[in-house]
């Protein structure tokens, strides 16, 4: 049978403005763990928010995993000149094709890899990932659900990041780029909870966002596109919107 999706995600990658050849971007993917989580859009996509982001803010990314987008936010970040910094969270929860995940579960086709044990994996991937390729210059990261996080946001806390480094938490934001939990829900929440915060013409990028995708964030476009405070920016082919109230 033909699988149409595939074809479609095929074009999409094809299609996708790419920025110019940068080496370190090229040799990221085979750097980290997790080399298929981020679209071949999304780079030129976050260059540009990085690029043209107001200058009051830090950046906020949801979603972590091994560490791939991290670490190229971070690159780009260094490669335009910016100095904010980098707050991202996640409880890295199995993501697999089944619905749910319970700690004592295992991943899809093992019957002695458990989902916690995967969880404890990526997290080092990560960690390791950060030290070896960020170690002048790493996030502040946090080990928990983005609800978790901006719960403390909110309180303006001063809290201990994964590299023991204390923080305080609250600042205004000028770029987000959403990656977490792919529900609808979970998306529709990620965006409220970024939006209290993001200034005037920052930008927000929905991953797992492309027309036609099975995805809640996909869904979740048909609102953003009819909200009355963004202006829709590109999709390469994720959504990339700027706030302009
Ligand atoms: C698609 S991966 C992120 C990929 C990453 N941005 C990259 O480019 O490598 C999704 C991540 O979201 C995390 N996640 C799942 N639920 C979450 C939640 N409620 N809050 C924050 N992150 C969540 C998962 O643990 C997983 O690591």
């Amino acid at each position: 049978m033909i699988d149409f999706k595939k074809i479609r995600r095929g074009f999409s990658h094809i299609r996708a403005k790419k920025l110019p050849d940068d080496m370190f971007i090229n040799l990221l993917r085979s750097l980290v763990t997790g080399e298929g989580m981020l679209h071949v859009g999304n780079p030129y996509l976050i260059d540009y928010a990085l690029k043209n982001m107001p200058n009051n803010g830090c950046v906020v990314e949801i979603g972590s995993y091994g560490g791939l987008s991290t670490s190229l936010i971070l690159h780009l970040l260094k490669k335009n000149n910016r100095t904010e910094k980098l707050f991202n969270c996640d409880p890295w929860i199995y993501g697999g094709v089944k619905d749910t995940y319970t700690e004592s579960c295992m991943i899809d086709g093992s019957d002695t890899i458990t989902c916690s044990s995967f969880a404890e994996y990526m997290k080092n991937n990560f960690m390791r990932s950060m030290k070896f390729l960020n170690a002048e210059n790493l996030p502040h990261s946090f080990h928990l659900t983005s609800d978790a996080f901006f719960e403390k946001y909110e309180q303006k806390i001063k809290i201990k990041d994964l590299f023991e480094r204390d923080i305080q938490l609250g600042d205004p934001i000028s770029f987000a780029y959403i990656d977490g939990d792919h529900s609808y829900e979970y998306a529709k929440r990620d965006f409220e909870n970024v939006n209290k915060h993001l200034v005037k013409s920052g930008f927000v990028l929905f991953d797992d966002s492309i027309d036609g995708s099975h995805f809640g964030s996909a869904l979740f476009m048909k609102e953003m596109k009819k909200n009355k405070n963004y202006k829709f920016v590109s999709k390469n082919p994720n959504y990339l919107f700027q706030k302009i109230v």
